[in-house]
C-alpha cells in the first residue's frame, strides 16, 4: 500500500492542500461515536428532516417507470429549464432564456463548482463574505484562484458595507460571492446592502455570484431579493439555486445556475465533460416540485420557525451564550465568545460532554471565531433534548 507520504508525490497540490468539508467531518465523527454506542445528537448537517412531498416522488417514479432512464439533454430537460426560467421570473424578477441561460446540475454545489472551474484560474481573486458556507473557498482554490476573505462583524449583525468591500478588492478581483439567506449566520441581506453590493460590483466591473438556495426559508416577514433583478446587474450576475432545501430534496441532487448565456454556455462545457447531465427521472421530480402545489414549503417553515424559537429561548438562557433569532435558513449561529472557549473548543466540549455535534464557527472563516453552528432542521423532541444537554454541560463549566 502506498503511504500518505508517497501518495503525496502523485497527488495534485491543489487537492493535497485542500481540507475536506468540515461539516461532513462533524457528521462522520458523530456517526463514529454513535457506532461506539454513544448517544450523539447530530446537529451538524443541513438536511431538512422532511421527506420529499408525495407528488414530487410520484412524478419521478412515473418517469422512471415510463422509461426515462436514459441520458437526457446535458443542460437539463427542456421542461425543467422552462420551469426554472418561469420561477425566476415570477419569484425573483429575473428574465433568463430557458434554452441558453439555465443549466441544471446535480445539486447547487455542482453548479457552483462548475462555475468556479469555468471562471476561475490562477491570478483570479474572488471575494467571499464570511462567515460563509464551507465549500466556497475550497472551490475557488481548487480552480486555482485566490479567495479574498471579507470578514463581517458579528457585533454589527454581519452587516455588509461598501467601505469594507472597498478595503478588500484587488485589481485581480473578478467576482464577489454572496449568499442570502446565509448559511451559517441566518442573515438575510437587506435592500440597502444589495444596492451597495450592486454599485460596488458595477464600479469595479465584477461578476456577482449569488447563492440563493435558502431563499424560501424566511422568518418574521423578511423578504428575499435577487441582485440579478437590480438595474444593470443581470449581465454580470450568476444566480445559483437548487431544490434541496425548499422541497426537502437533498438526496435527489438537483440544482441550477442561471444567467447570461455567454457564461452559462461555458459552464455547460464543464458540466458536459464532468457529469453529462443531472439524473433523468430526478429532473421529472424537479418539474413537479417547481410547478406543483407549494403549500409544503409553508408547512416546513412553520416547523422550523417553532424550532428556531425553541433553540433561541433554550440557549439564549445559558450564561455565556448569545443566540439571536435568525432571519432565514435553518441554522442557529450561536455566539459563545463569552464562555471563554474558542469555536473549536466549544464544539469539542459540546460533542465530548454533551454528546451534541455542532460545527465550529471557524469552519466558515475566521469571522466565525467563538461561534458554533447548529442545525434546527431536526425533530422538536431531539432538539429539546440537545438544548437541555447543552444547558447542563455549559451550566457546569
Ligand atoms: C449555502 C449553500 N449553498 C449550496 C448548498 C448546496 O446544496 P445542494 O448541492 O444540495 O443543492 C448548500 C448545502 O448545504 C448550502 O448550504
Amino acid at each position: 500500500m502506498i503511504e500518505q507520504r508517497a501518495a503525496d508525490h502523485f497527488l495534485a497540490a491543489r487537492v493535497r492542500d485542500a481540507a475536506p468539508s468540515p461539516t461532513l467531518a462533524v457528521s462522520d465523527r458523530a456517526r463514529q461515536l454513535k457506532s461506539e454506542g454513544i448517544d450523539v445528537i447530530d446537529l451538524g448537517g443541513g438536511d431538512p428532516d422532511f421527506i420529499t412531498p408525495q407528488h414530487i416522488r410520484q412524478a419521478a417514479t412515473d418517469a422512471m417507470n415510463g422509461g426515462q432512464t436514459h441520458y437526457v439533454a446535458s443542460p437539463g430537460i427542456p421542461e425543467l429549464r422552462k420551469a426554472i426560467a418561469a420561477k425566476l421570473k415570477v419569484d425573483n424578477g429575473i428574465e433568463v432564456d430557458p434554452a441558453q441561460g439555465v443549466l441544471v446540475t446535480p445539486g447547487g454545489k455542482a453548479a457552483l463548482f462548475q462555475a468556479a472551474m469555468a471562471l476561475v484560474e490562477p491570478g483570479v481573486d474572488v471575494m467571499v463574505l464570511e462567515p460563509a458556507w464551507v465549500s466556497y473557498v475550497p472551490m475557488i482554490e481548487l480552480a486555482g484562484g485566490t479567495a479574498i476573505h471579507v470578514g463581517l462583524d458579528p457585533d454589527d449583525n454581519f452587516a455588509v458595507m461598501r467601505e469594507m468591500l472597498e478595503q478588500h478588492v484587488t485589481d485581480r478581483t473578478r467576482a464577489i460571492l454572496i449568499n442570502s439567506p446565509n448559511n451559517p449566520t441566518g442573515r438575510v441581506l437587506g435592500h440597502d446592502e444589495l444596492v451597495a453590493l450592486a454599485e460596488f460590483a458595477r464600479a469595479h466591473d465584477l461578476m456577482v455570484w449569488t447563492d440563493e438556495i435558502y431563499e424560501k426559508i424566511l422568518y418574521d416577514g423578511h423578504q428575499h431579493e435577487s441582485i440579478a433583478a437590480y438595474p444593470g446587474m443581470a449581465e454580470r450576475t450568476l444566480t445559483f439555486n437548487g431544490l434541496s432545501k425548499a422541497y426537502a430534496m437533498t438526496g435527489w441532487r438537483l440544482g441550477y445556475v442561471a444567467g447570461p448565456p455567454a457564461f452559462i454556455q461555458e459552464i455547460a462545457k464543464v458540466h458536459s465533460h464532468s457529469v453529462t447531465c443531472a439524473t433523468s427521472f430526478a429532473q421529472a421530480g424537479g418539474v413537479a416540485a417547481l410547478t406543483g402545489d407549494q403549500a409544503f414549503i409553508g408547512e416546513m417553515l412553520a416547523a422550523w420557525d417553532r424550532r428556531r424559537h425553541l433553540v433561541h429561548d433554550g440557549l439564549g438562557a445559558v450564561k455565556g451564550l448569545r443566540c439571536p433569532l435568525v432571519e432565514g435558513a435553518f441554522y442557529a449561529f450561536v455566539d459563545g465568545r463569552e464562555t471563554g472557549h474558542d469555536a473549536l473548543a466549544l464544539a469539542d466540549v459540546l460533542l465530548r460532554e454533551a454528546h451534541v455535534a455542532v460545527v465550529p464557527g471557524t469552519a466558515f472563516g475566521e469571522a466565525g471565531e467563538g461561534h458554533v453552528r447548529l442545525s434546527f432542521a431536526t425533530g422538536d423532541d431531539v432538539l429539546e433534548q440537545a438544548v437541555q444537554r447543552i444547558r447542563d454541560v455549559l451550566g457546569r463549566h
